[in-house]
């Protein structure tokens, strides 16, 4: 709103964000319009900084611009494993938006729905153009936030009918089995060993700690013919063999992917055949038959939360949701 710039700026809480009613198709869409910008190298994203205060933790500062959108702007986002032992959440953070045209500060809102959200949409998108379009079951190895908003996100674009859900902590995957099942209505089934999760299912995402040296659960011989997997929790989750009988290795940056391998992450990693931009403008092609097994290790941008960001913004306007704050 222009008679506020450079007077005050909107601030919109967690429950704000949510209250905005932005849909996960959306979001999918948003996010489609940014890769075919990125795909056409229209769009501005240096690879994130930050801190790590603590074994396997991170705290990044995350910019992006998006002229076509007129977006721009900053996530401030933290990720801590050992949160939930003291009952809060693994990933929070805030966003600030700048007015395009100026740089002044127009918006600081919470960015953990907006986390949760984009990084679902990301999936379904990558599994858009690598997933067989008849996928109909689902793995879903760790049943937190991002087990859900993929899930979520895969059912706007896929015809889903089973979700095999595994965690360390059976209570959740059984918890999450009940709660899809009645919130998405696909039938929740909870499994103890990952293996169940991971060989009978059309779709596999992995979505646990991000760890710098992998647990490396997933053998190879478990992705089935025909799968796609989506690695939210990076190569944590995969032996190399694994990761290797991949027809079709995907990211959605690859000078991220490129810099989180010099810090010591992706130490044996199939070469990468296109990222997400390639993917959405048709530069590279996508599945090619419904046997190739694919996989997209998104390792989340700052261009899908200013893809999100302006949206909620716009929406918080038009509904009068937030608070003002004087600049
Ligand atoms: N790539 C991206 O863009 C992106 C974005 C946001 C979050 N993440 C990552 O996604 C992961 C999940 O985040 P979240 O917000 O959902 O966290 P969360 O704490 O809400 O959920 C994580 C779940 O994983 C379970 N878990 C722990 N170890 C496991 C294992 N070995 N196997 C199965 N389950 C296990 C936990 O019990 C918990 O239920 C984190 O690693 C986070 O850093 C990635």
């Amino acid at each position: 709103m222009t008679d506020h710039l450079g007077q005050k700026l909107l601030y919109l809480s967690q429950s704000d964000v949510a209250a905005v009613g932005l849909t996960m198709a959306e979001i999918i869409a948003a996010l489609e319009r940014m890769f075919r910008e990125k795909g056409e190298a229209r769009v501005e994203m240096p690879p994130k900084i930050g801190i790590h205060p603590a074994p396997d933790a991170f705290i990044h500062a995350m910019p992006a611009s998006i002229p076509a959108q007129k977006a721009a702007g900053i996530k401030w986002v933290g990720g801590y494993p050992n949160n939930s032992k003291r009952g809060l959440p693994y990933i929070t953070g805030l966003l600030i938006l700048n007015d395009f045209d100026t740089g002044i500060p127009i918006a600081l809102m919470d960015a953990t729905w907006i986390t949760a959200k984009r990084t679902g949409a990301a999936t379904a998108l990558s599994a858009k153009y690598l997933a067989r379009p008849d996928s109909a079951t689902v793995g879903i190895l760790g049943c937190g936030v991002q087990g859900r908003s993929n899930l979520e996100a895969l059912k706007v674009l896929f015809p889903l009918k089973k979700v095999y859900a595994y965690d360390t902590h059976a209570d959740r995957s059984a918890r999450y089995a009940e709660e899809m099942s009645l919130k998405l209505g696909i039938e929740g089934v909870s499994v103890t060993d990952p293996k169940q999760a991971v060989v009978a299912s059309d779709i596999v995402v992995t979505a646990g700690p991000i760890l710098r040296k992998p647990h490396a659960t997933i053998q190879s011989g478990w992705l089935r013919e025909g799968a796609f997997a989506s690695l939210v929790d990076f190569d944590s989750y995969w032996q190399p063999d694994a990761l290797h009988e991949a027809d079709k290795f995907c990211t959605d940056d690859v000078p991220q992917l490129h810099h989180y391998r010099d810090i010591g992450y992706f130490q044996d990693i199939p070469p990468i055949h296109a990222d997400l931009g390639e993917l959405v403008t048709g530069r590279k092609p996508g599945r090619q038959n419904p046997k190739e097994r694919t996989i997209a290790c998104n390792l989340g941008l700052a261009l899908d939360d200013m893809a999100t960001a302006p949206l909620i913004y716009q929406r918080a306007l038009e509904k009068g949701i937030g608070a003002w704050l004087p600049l």
